[in-house]
């Protein structure tokens, strides 16, 4: 087996960019269909932001093999589809045991996870804050600023995404919101399947 080289990399802070990435995917509003509670407000939104870019994934990948590390940055639009904030999809990992790193890089954010048996953790992750995700909990983030969140996560290269698993489960137990002063808190998901 070829063994990974070591590199040193380089991120441009306030836009996430990452040249030396090996690999890149976006979501698009109209991809992220069926995520929010506000599904009316969601389709009032669909003729402007349509196919706009709401998050992108800069990646390094050395290997899938086990062992070797993914590391890369993520860019979050701001917005809210009523008053629920953008997130990604979330997952757990395929690897379920395998664990993940945050680091923000510029931005306000959330880092919401569930454990599989539903108890929730919203954890803060602003400017130059980490945020660790042990094995086994489902996460996501979510913008709660008015700029771009961009976001430095580290995991195992098999660690794989699971993201059927939270489809399944109608999406997470809580959601995140805009509270009247301009804050966050959470609210029940009504779409929620689990008891
Ligand atoms: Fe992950």
């Amino acid at each position: 087996m070829k063994i990974s080289d070591p590199i040193s990399a380089y991120f441009e802070k306030k836009s996430g960019f990452f040249p030396q990435a090996t690999g890149y995917y976006s979501k698009t509003f109209n991809e992220l269909e069926g995520m929010y509670e506000n599904e009316g407000e969601f389709q009032n939104m669909l003729p402007k932001w349509n196919n706009k870019v709401v998050y992108e994934v800069w990646e390094h990948r050395s290997s899938k093999n086990n062992g070797d590390l993914v590391f890369g940055t993520s860019v979050m639009k701001p917005g809210r589809v009523g008053e629920e904030f953008f997130l990604t999809r979330g997952h757990q990992h395929q690897k379920a045991r395998c664990a993940e790193t945050y680091f923000c890089l510029s931005g306000t954010g959330i880092i919401l996870m569930e454990s599989p048996d539903g108890e929730i953790k919203a954890l803060d992750l602003g400017t130059d804050q980490l945020v660790y995700v042990p094995p086994l909990w489902f996460h996501r983030s979510i913008n709660i600023g008015d700029s771009e969140l961009i976001t430095l996560f580290t995991y195992n290269s098999d660690a794989g995404q699971n993201y059927e698993i939270i489809k399944k489960r109608g999406g997470m137990r809580k959601r995140v919101v805009r509270k009247d002063s301009g804050n966050w808190t959470l609210v029940a998901n009504k779409k929620y399947l689990l008891s």
